[in-house]
């Protein structure tokens, strides 16, 4: 089990990273979305982490030719999609998981989705449920809501009208590539926008979806092919957001963030830092699919804050800002947030009981927690084999020193993590 040891920060820290992470979401999204076009989509700067290996594999099983040197990747698909011999293993991504239901659902051939023990524990009902109803042939374990899961791909989809119950990008973007094999018009609603990176990249791709005046988007079903995919993907602001912490919470701290995707569907957790009192500034620098620039962010003292709306869009962030909140004057609330038990790990278990460990107030809701800031104490930190847990507590680190057990599952979205870490006491 391989262990962090995290000592304290002796002094500020003043730098911009140029190599953080980049985009999970996109990267998943590059190497399936390229599936759709007959010809070569060249991507530069995927994540090349296991998470988006491992679609990077599935891909490949499924017949396309990939091309890859370092983060800089070349997919052509072939004509017909094969049939693969063995298991699709997602690891421990359930954007993987759940995006290949919708695509694989009308491919002709039999298909099998694994992936590790966490995911395996993960609702799959959200995403197979709806495919179901519109003729998908999808069964699991526990009555077809847990993986591994089993797809006969079926010819042809019937076109729907769905209001999903759950605000996530995942089921939406699932229900967007069946639509795309459908024999007709179909029709998408959620309550609150969720990232957007499928729209966005299937419409740069000359898909047609249509936002229509009643909160649907249209989605018209595929004519021939697309057009291949020429894309940088930009840093994750995910990944990134660990950093941005960091300075947050460290006395005379500056970081900028370079490079990193601007989209608003993915940026909330760091106005949400600027509402705490920290200084966070935005420049845009170009626009491809999304807006692209950087982000700065300068510590100020920070006060408590209110977390309760736009949830989707900080979702990923909360056990970071969790740390924040643990360091500022007075409580922070975060509600409406019940997505986080379903997430790699229970979230706001493994937030709190963690928080816990480091003499941090706190109460624990159904659907989040409220936190009483002051300070935080050196403790040994379980990771839940979750990323974004391990790699949160690392950041308080930096406070008062920390143990971190159990960090391997960082190598899921951030492989360099640790390395960009031990930067800042240069
Ligand atoms: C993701 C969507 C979000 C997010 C996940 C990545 C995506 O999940 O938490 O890390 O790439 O579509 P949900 O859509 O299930 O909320």
């Amino acid at each position: 089990m391989k262990k962090f040891d995290i000592k304290e920060l002796p002094k500020a820290f003043n730098i911009e990273i140029d190599s953080i992470a980049s985009d999970k979401s996109i990267s998943h999204r590059c190497a399936m979305f390229s599936l759709f076009s007959n010809k070569t989509s060249y991507i530069k700067n995927f994540l090349t982490a296991e998470d988006t290996l491992n679609t990077l594999s599935i891909v490949e099983q499924l017949g396309a030719k990939i091309k890859r040197d370092g983060s800089s990747v070349e997919i052509t698909p072939t004509n017909t999609l094969t049939e693969p011999a063995n298991v699709l293993d997602c690891g421990n991504s359930g954007t993987a998981m759940r995006l290949f239901c919708g695509l694989l659902a009308s491919l002709d051939g039999a298909f099998t989705l694994v992936g590790d023990k966490y995911l395996h524990a993960r609702p799959m009902k959200r995403v197979a449920n709806p495919l179901r109803s519109i003729g998908a042939n999808i069964d699991g374990r526990e009555n077809g809501n847990k993986a591994p899961l089993f797809i006969r791909g079926v010819k042809e989809l019937e076109p729907f009208t769905y209001h999903s119950p759950v605000d996530s990008a995942q089921v939406k973007s699932a229900m967007i590539l069946a639509a795309l094999r459908a024999n007709g018009v179909s029709k998408y609603k959620e309550n609150e926008l969720t990232r957007d990176h499928t729209e966005r990249m299937l419409k740069g791709m000359g898909a047609k979806l249509e936002n229509d005046n009643e909160g649907f988007i249209n989605i018209h079903p595929l004519k021939g092919h697309l057009k291949p995919l020429k894309i940088t993907v930009p840093t994750d602001p995910s990944s990134g957001f660990f950093f941005a912490v960091a300075a947050a919470i460290t006395p005379n701290a500056r970081v900028v963030i370079k490079n990193v995707t601007l989209n608003p569907t993915r940026i909330e957790a760091y106005k949400v830092l600027q509402r705490m009192g920290a200084e966070v500034n935005f420049v845009e620098n170009e626009n491809i699919y999304e807006p692209i620039g950087d982000i700065e962010i300068k510590h100020k003292e920070l006060n408590g804050v209110v977390v309760e709306d736009n949830i989707s869009w900080l979702i990923d962030e909360l056990p970071a800002l969790s740390v924040a909140m643990s360091l500022a004057n007075g409580k922070s609330l975060v509600k409406n947030a019940e997505e986080l038990r379903v997430k790699e790990s229970d979230r706001i278990k493994s937030v709190v009981s963690n928080l816990e460990k480091c003499g941090v107030n706190y109460t624990e809701f159904e659907d989040g927690y409220e936190i009483t800031g002051s300070e935080i104490k050196k403790a040994t930190i379980d990771s839940h084999g979750d990323h974004r847990i391990a790699m949160s507590f690392a950041i308080a680190g930096l406070n008062c020193g920390m143990e971190i057990n159990d960090t391997e599952c960082i190598d899921t979205s951030f492989p360099n993590f640790k390395e960009i870490l031990d930067s800042l006491y240069k």
